[in-house]
């Protein structure tokens, strides 16, 4: 699957930009699913979103300013509203109905993020995350930042209970104890969620700090929630009660690449452990996992008939996710586009499954 030749994914609501990065009062440039947006603060706790190319001789606009809650193509000073319609042409100033418009983009502010939808008619609703505002929990953004692996890529990866042994060596995994525990899946509105455990060594004196755990060997009891497409809520129970919830968007930039937006609930405080120090044993847990996932093939096959990968029974999360986002392609009339090179491979390779 390409996603950017899937139109499907522009119905989806995607989480782009924190709103900190907005509040200095200049557009930000965003590639959204390939698209080239703007982004910039309309008023108080409101934003705008639109194409990053004005209707006059494609300027960036997001290298325009703003002038109150308008954006000012920085080219030839054309500035539009918030829904994209031209409201001024300095070299025409009489003119009172200027017939140029640029296309905008739903905008919604939820998480300390910008959300947008590059339609009008979302697929999706921005998922309810019961811990936000919940009492006793607390919320620590994480990470804002580009990564080279695709979001199903990475969304099977959050729901493969059996890789956290092997990439998870120098952290918490327990490749001793590798075979994985029964696992529960059931099939949402929004997604999916799984439940299972997930046995851990926890032999890093970081680590024991932040999940405040010196037992060498636990298991950890995991709910995790997927978002369509691209999102997940891996909530982890400790056995000491402790809950750190990792809520992450892997927000398709292009076919490659994904933004990764990560932030965390936590039921404990600031003076029992760090906001940095989750940060840090979280960056370096998703380090691991980076390194390996950008090493994959972005084209991740969605079509049984596509057997280009072999699966085992921990994968089989990952599998209804590719199941779901193929029936609600076909059910809107859209076929799956491969790279040509995958496609050259299809029938070539013997099927090896046994999931
Ligand atoms: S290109 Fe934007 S005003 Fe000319
Ligand atoms: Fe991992």
């Amino acid at each position: 699957m390409l996603i950017t030749q899937q139109p499907m994914f522009r119905h989806f609501w995607y989480p782009v930009m924190p709103t900190h990065l907005l509040d200095a009062g200049h557009p930000k440039a965003f590639r959204l699913l390939g698209e080239d947006i703007v982004l910039w603060k309309v008023g108080e706790g409101r934003y705008a979103s639109m194409e990053d190319r004005c209707c006059h001789r494609t300027a960036k606009l997001s290298m325009g300013w703003l002038e109150n809650d308008r954006i000012v193509c920085g080219y030839h000073g054309w500035a539009y509203d918030c829904t994209g319609q031209c409201v001024s042409m300095p070299q025409s100033p009489e003119a009172q109905k200027i017939p140029y418009k640029v296309k905008s983009h739903l905008t919604e502010v939820r998480y300390g993020y910008v959300w947008v939808c590059l339609e009008p008619d979302p697929i999706n609703t921005i998922p309810v995350l019961e811990e936000d505002g919940a009492p006793g929990f607390r919320l620590i953004h994480e990470f804002y930042e580009p990564c080279r692996a695709t979001g199903l890529r990475l969304m099977e990866n959050f729901f493969d209970f059996s890789h956290t042994g092997f990439v998870h060596k120098g952290t918490f995994g327990n490749m001793v104890d590798a075979k994985p525990r029964k696992t529960e899946i059931e099939e949402t509105e929004h997604g999916l969620v799984l439940r299972g455990d997930v046995p851990v060594l926890n032999a890093d004196e970081h680590i024991q700090r932040v999940v405040r755990d010196s037992g060498l060997e636990s298991v950890r009891h995991m709910v995790s929630q997927w978002y369509m497409p691209f999102m997940r809520k891996s909530q982890i129970n400790y056995p000491n009660g402790l809950i750190h919830s990792l809520v992450t968007s892997a927000t398709p930039i292009d076919d490659e690449r994904s933004m990764l937006c990560q932030w965390i609930y936590r039921n404990d405080t600031e003076a029992e452990v760090s906001a940095a120090d989750c940060i840090e044993m979280d960056r370096r847990i998703t380090n691991e996992d980076i390194l390996i996932l950008e090493g994959l093939d972005p084209d991740v096959p969605l079509a049984p008939a596509h057997a280009e990968e072999a699966h085992m029974y921990t994968d089989r999360p990952g599998l209804a996710m590719r199941r779901r986002l193929l029936k609600m392609m076909e059910a809107r009339g859209e076929k799956e586009v491969r790279t040509p090179r995958n496609l050259a491979r299809f029938g070539i390779r013997v099927e090896t499954a046994s999931a």
